[in-house]
């Protein structure tokens, strides 16, 4: 799903990746094991004695800066129906993805990303397709060459023990995780493809559709509205749709012993999943969420999606993540003593900034998080405990921050000064441009990117189109210069 805005936004990103890679030599791998494709931009050619083919071989990343390969070229997807069997025992899946896209050229092969796991058959349009692996890329090479704009569904059929992804010195590796009967997935940025067929980049959001089949002690919740729980035979099937456009790294099924919760909160229906043995805790330490969903939609605009919620896993993560509709946070975090509400308000904050408008490239990270930061400064002030100013003053206080928010490198995209300096950022971006103009601005980001992607430049220009001021000075030192200015 990629509306006109965000093919423009595409072209942008791809020719500000030439000027990174020739700047910095900064690119580094997102993947495992495809250190040796560097920065090629095209797909091996599949050998076949038919006549020339008509068509491109789509390209085998969409060029982000950071990580070239995530993501491929010449098509758009628009939906993704993902049908796994878990074998809680083996800890395996056995799945099917179907995948409706439309080429946007003439396509002779076109790529998925996938990182291990095996397939077994990859059909298009019912036909079988010659398939060839390298790395994190699946070369699909359909017969007869796709046309531009004509939609095709793609079949693949895969399977095995999903392993996660080392993305550059991550304290943590991303994507399907287990401990062996219970599961889950955090991907950003660049875990999907440890677990389904994707077109692995923010700039193509689609719509998702999970059908998880567990042993019927376990639960599931993934993404989106539940539409139905089945069960056949000792196995439970859970049904789960997300029709507002999600981005791959988003996606997440958390598979395990699950106490479901369901309520309403600010007219917005809540389902959240615990562990059984924290659920009581886990009631208490997420119990603002609904004074938190009426703050925030009084400033940032109503809620983008259809539901929300909390998912804890079985684990102690260290950190949460703002999975589409169903934010998921780690064991250490939960304890009862309602500690953490600055998180579940940064979480929740995700939905608009980071979820609804997503992060055109990886190096605009700070987009997500500095949007969820200053979003943690104004629950402080709503729930009465200290101003916006008073937070940005005690933040300003803590750091040494020479690296600049717009610019972190590949290598530890979720360095503080994403947050704190990209959170500084947007504080002094309020007193340049006023509260009100600022205000403004929170909503208008995400009437106007909503169900899409956003640059640091559009952030400029939408604040520059607001306040009628010159913000060119001001990004320069706040978000890509490589000291913190003072607080104005
Ligand atoms: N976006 C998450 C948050 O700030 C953090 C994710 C950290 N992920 C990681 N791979 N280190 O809420
Ligand atoms: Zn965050």
């Amino acid at each position: 799903m990629r509306p006109a805005v965000v093919r423009r936004l595409r072209a942008g990103a791809v020719l500000a990746i030439v000027v990174v890679a020739v700047a910095s030599c900064s690119s580094t791998d997102a993947g495992t094991d495809r250190a040796e494709a560097g920065s090629s931009t095209t797909t091996p050619a599949t050998t076949t004695s038919a006549p020339a083919p008509d068509g491109v071989a789509g390209a085998d990343g969409v060029g982000d800066p950071y990580y070239p390969q995530l993501g491929n070229g010449g098509y758009d997807v628009a939906g993704y129906d993902l049908l796994i069997d878990w074998d809680a025992d083996a800890a395996t899946i056995d799945a099917t993805a179907t995948i409706e896209l439309t080429p946007d050229e003439a396509l002779d092969t076109f790529n998925l990303d996938l990182v291990g796991l095996a397939v077994d058959g990859v059909t298009v349009d019912g036909a079988d397709a010659p398939f060839e692996r390298a790395g994190r890329e699946l070369t699909i090479d359909p017969e007869p060459v796709l046309l531009a704009g004509e939609a095709v569904s793609v079949v693949v059929d895969y399977g095995g023990a999903p392993e996660p992804i080392q993305v550059g010195t991550d304290v943590f590796r991303v994507g399907w995780h287990t401990d062996g009967r219970d599961a889950y997935v955090v991907s950003e940025p660049a875990g999907a493809a440890s677990w389904f067929p994707a077109n692995d980049h923010p700039t193509d959001k689609a719509r998702f559709r999970f059908e998880v089949t567990v042993p019927a002690d376990l639960g599931v919740i993934a993404n989106g509205v539940r539409r139905s729980v089945t069960e056949d035979a000792g196995r439970a099937t859970f049904v789960y749709e997300s029709d507002r456009p999600m981005a791959t790294y988003l996606a997440s099924v958390v598979i395990g012993d699950l106490a479901f919760d369901e309520s309403t909160a600010a007219g917005l229906p809540l389902r959240s999943a615990y562990p059984h043995r924290l659920a009581d805790a886990a009631r208490r330490d997420f119990g603002r969420v609904e004074e938190m969903l009426v703050a925030f939609q009084e400033r940032f605009g109503p809620y983008p999606f259809d539901v929300y919620g909390h998912v804890v896993v079985d684990e102690q993560l260290g950190f949460a993540l703002e999975n589409q509709t169903v934010s998921l946070f780690g064991t250490d975090l939960v304890t009862g003593g309602a500690r953490i509400d600055s998180l579940v308000a940064h979480e929740l904050a995700h939905q608009w900034y980071g979820n609804a408008v997503s992060p055109a490239t990886w190096k605009d990270i700070w987009l997500n998080e500095g949007f969820a930061t200053y979003a943690e400064w104004v629950w402080a002030e709503v729930s009465g405990e200290r101003s916006i100013a008073e937070s940005a003053a005690a933040a300003h206080g803590r750091a040494d921050f020479g690296v600049p928010p717009g610019d972190p490198g590949p290598e530890e995209l979720f360095q503080r000064t994403v947050y704190v300096r990209g959170g500084l950022a947007l504080y002094a971006l309020s007193v340049q441009i006023g509260q009100e103009t600022f205000d403004e601005l929170l909503r208008a980001w995400v009437e106007r990117h909503g169900g899409g992607v956003a640059s640091t430049a559009d952030l400029q220009a939408l604040a520059e189109e607001l306040s009628g001021q010159d913000l060119e000075v001001f990004f320069a030192d706040w978000v890509y210069g490589s000291s913190l200015p003072p607080l104005p």
